[in-house]
């Protein structure tokens, strides 16, 4: 592989590292950025590593009218003899560009693109934390920059990487969290964009996040867009269920988010001989299993938090306990040998980590 030659300009000035203790989701950003362009004539060209910095941008960019966007979020560790880790890095490269066909966005040569998030990490790697829990977030994304009003997708683009050291994403951590079902709003639809990491999948969540945290939730449950019944995802995370034994996780529908901590889950799940299955599950399923003391455990899982426990549920007014509110054993032992591969002190037999 021919990687285009990457320009660096190096940030004047440098700014302070932050506290390892105090470090905040997404809060803080490293001295330099990547930045590539697109245009029809030169496809994807001029990558560059310069200093992290405001940028400037047509008011008529079609990205602030019509939110055309793919995002993504993976993390580089610090082992304990001061290697720097990536946690499945080509599974992200491949989803953004299937978020970029989603949404009308030129794909990108994912082995290049990989090595220059290397290069930039290896500029930016005195950034990367090594205290437990801690991580450099990596937020790749892409907008439509051509200046139109017009309704159709952009002839020009930029794609951008931004780093940020950050701490644990919830501030629970691995504490369980109260969830509740969502009856009204709905994430995504079959056919809609819910397969894709793009922005509006998110914010079109805010509403009901916001009502769900008035009422003491931390999360909200969705449900499936037509009939309200099978379970889509917890927040911004894939969710399993432990019932009687068996592992269960929401088929990948057009609608859910193919999560790399979800595969992940998945494939460790397979090598430790624990059932697992992806099918359609019902949340009366859920509350069935609960009733009959079959529901050992729930949690949601994602790249930012990784595994997080789900303590309760709230559907109307009932509410369910999960193993009385603790974090379950199964989920526990996921968290840790997940986050152990990540940061390098569990061995990774599934040559995960780069
Ligand atoms: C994740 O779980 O990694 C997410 O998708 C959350 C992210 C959008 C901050």
């Amino acid at each position: 592989m021919t990687v285009k030659k990457l320009e660096w300009i190096e940030a004047p000035t440098k700014k302070e590292k932050p506290d390892p203790n105090e470090l905040i989701f997404g809060r803080m950003f490293t001295d330099h950025m990547f930045t590539m362009h697109y245009t029809e004539e030169n496809g994807w060209h001029q990558p560059q590593v310069r200093p992290y910095e405001k940028i400037s941008l047509d008011p008529a960019s079609m990205i602030f009218h019509y939110g055309q966007s793919v995002f993504e979020g993976l993390k580089a560790y610090r082992s304990a003899d001061n290697e720097i880790l990536l946690f499945r890095p080509e599974e992200n490269m491949k989803r953004m560009n299937r978020s970029n066909e989603r949404m009308s966005i030129p794909s990108f040569n994912e082995e290049e693109m990989l090595e220059y998030i290397k290069q930039l990490i290896e500029i930016e790697k005195d950034w990367v934390p090594g205290e437990p829990g801690t991580s450099l977030y990596i937020r790749p994304f892409i907008i439509g920059t051509e200046p139109n009003l017009g309704v159709h997708p952009s002839h020009s683009y930029q794609l951008f990487v931004i780093l940020s050291p950050v701490g644990s994403y919830y501030p629970e951590g691995i504490n369980p969290v109260k969830i509740k079902v969502e009856k009204e709003y709905t994430r995504a639809a079959q056919g809609g964009t819910g397969m894709a990491k793009t922005g509006g999948n998110y914010s079109a969540g805010y509403n009901a996040q916001e009502k769900a945290s008035n009422s003491g939730h931390a999360q909200v449950l969705w449900l499936d867009a037509v009939e309200k019944k099978y379970v889509e995802e917890v927040g911004s995370m894939n969710i399993f269920f432990k019932i009687n034994g068996e592992v269960i996780t929401p088929s990948l529908s057009g609608s859910i988010l193919e999560g790399v901590t979800r595969k992940s889950i998945i494939e460790l799940l397979q090598s430790w001989g624990v059932p697992v299955t992806e099918r359609k599950i019902t949340i009366d399923e859920v509350i069935e299993s609960h009733r009959e003391g079959k529901l050992e455990e729930a949690f949601g899982a994602g790249t930012a938090a990784v595994v997080s426990p789900i303590g309760a549920f709230t559907i109307d007014e009932a509410q369910y306990q999960v193993q009385d509110g603790e974090t379950g054993e199964l989920t526990k032992a996921l968290y840790d040998t997940l986050t152990g591969i990540q940061t390098g002190t569990v061995k990774d037999h599934f040559n995960w980590v780069t």
